[in-house]
């Protein structure tokens, strides 16, 4: 299975972009399906075709969902919620609130997450696209994975807890209800699927974010803000969709001053995104609606080549042998001005990067080991862990190693 994500900021064509690109897929004969988890859904809009939570076909080897989070909390969560909200209320909380209360965030999140799960275990789809909501959103969404332990933690935590007071109480007060087996085990398997979705979509082979801009500085900024962050939750940008670039035949008149600038921006796009493989698309002269004009803004993104194809598959973290040194290496294109910090516990990094946070598992060959030092190399945040003195087989992984980090570079 394939996945392609696109993202970016609020109104740059992501929607159309991901809709043009699955109507090509089926239509090069890749059984395609099309996943919007923006809760403002275009989607429908934009293909001209009445959508909803569940699977509908909208074209010859494409089906298409936007995903509902009632339609959601009734089917996949009833239990979870069902259970949540019959706590909540024993607790004294009024009933309404109680149901409001017992939809956890994460819930809509991990939705999305788990069709993609799941269509890759029943091998149902061979190109999966994902139209997501703004950038902010999406970086909650693709982190969710990485952070769900943390919550899944306090959950289990908060549960046990439940268990012993009732249990504690039996004969006296037993207004808490006791979680039921079938709880017990979707709150498992929760986990479980999870992990499986991380690994999903941290393969570069099988997936790809596309990052969509205009020729605009603000868009351009977020932008790269948004690819450091996904670069951190060990996402492989793949590519950059340049759309609404107005063209050169329009400089006269009104729009000349609008087109020195697009050239400014245009360059910058170039300079800061190089050498991500990038698709362009004109502004059209009319509002990209329905599958006739989605297959001219294919053409024009595409033109000959299959947009399913991954274009490149280096994944931002690497992991090498230096002498006397451990190596772990972070592709942080855009470092900013945020703060950067580093922690370490047995065998797990945390990086907290301004808001974000990420928590790697250390190899073994980083476990329990000092950090010696970390500085930023051309787009790379290298970490050094003290190493062990080299015996003969890790000098041949030192060589391989070090030709890595010349292609990093
Ligand atoms: N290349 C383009 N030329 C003209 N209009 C476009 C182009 N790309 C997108 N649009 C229009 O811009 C609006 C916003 O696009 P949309 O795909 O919904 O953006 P997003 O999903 O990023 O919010 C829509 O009305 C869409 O038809
Ligand atoms: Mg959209």
């Amino acid at each position: 299975m394939r996945v392609i994500i696109y993202t970016g900021k609020g109104g740059v064509g992501k929607t159309s972009v991901a809709a043009a690109t699955a109507l090509r897929s089926a239509a090069l004969g890749n059984r395609t399906a099309i996943i919007s988890t923006d809760a403002a859904h275009s989607l429908g809009d934009s293909l001209e075709m009445q959508l909803s939570g569940k699977m509908t076909n909208v074209a010859k080897n494409l089906d298409a969902i936007e995903v509902d989070m009632q339609y959601e909390l009734e089917t996949r969560w009833k239990e979870i919620q069902t259970y949540l909200a019959d706590f909540l209320a024993s607790q004294g909380m009024d009933d309404v609130t109680a149901k409001e209360m017992a939809v956890f965030p994460g819930m809509e999140l991990m939705s999305a997450l788990f069709y993609i799960e799941e269509w890759h275990k029943e091998k149902k789809y061979e190109v999966v696209v994902m139209d997501t909501a703004p950038t902010a959103d999406t970086l909650r969404l693709l982190a969710f994975p990485d952070t769900a332990n943390w919550y899944f933690d306090r959950l289990f935590h908060m549960l046990r807890n439940v268990i012993r007071v009732a249990r504690a109480t039996v004969g006296k007060l037993m207004t808490t209800p006791l979680p039921t087996e079938k709880f017990l085990e979707d709150l498992e398997s929760l986990k479980t699927r999870l992990a499986r979705v991380h690994d999903i979509l941290t393969d570069p082979e099988i997936t790809s974010i596309r990052l969509v801009v205009n020729p605009e500085k603000m868009v351009i900024t977020e932008t790269q803000r948004a690819y450091t962050y996904l670069c951190l939750y060990g996402y492989t940008v793949e590519s950059i969709v340049i759309n609404r670039v107005i063209p050169e035949e329009l400089s006269k008149g009104y729009f000349n001053d609008k087109l020195i600038e697009q050239k400014k921006y245009l360059k910058m796009i170039d300079e800061v995104f190089s050498p991500l493989k990038t698709f362009r698309a004109k502004m059209m002269p009319r509002e990209v609606l329905g599958t006739k004009a989605l297959a001219l803004l294919a053409d024009e993104l595409f033109a000959g080549e299959d947009p399913t194809k991954v274009f490149s598959k280096e994944s931002p973290m690497k992991m090498y042998s230096e002498e006397n040194a451990e190596v772990l290496a972070l592709k942080l294109p855009f470092p900013m001005d945020q703060k950067l910090e580093l922690y370490t516990r047995k065998d797990d990094l945390t990086v907290q990067l301004g808001p974000f946070k990420k928590s790697i598992a250390l190899p073994y060959s980083m476990t329990n080991k000092k950090i010696l030092g970390a500085e930023m190399d051309d787009g790379w945040l290298v970490i050094r862990f003290e190493g062990e003195p080299h015996a003969k087989e890790k000098g041949r992984k030192r060589t391989r190693g070090r030709k890595e980090a010349r292609k990093a570079r």
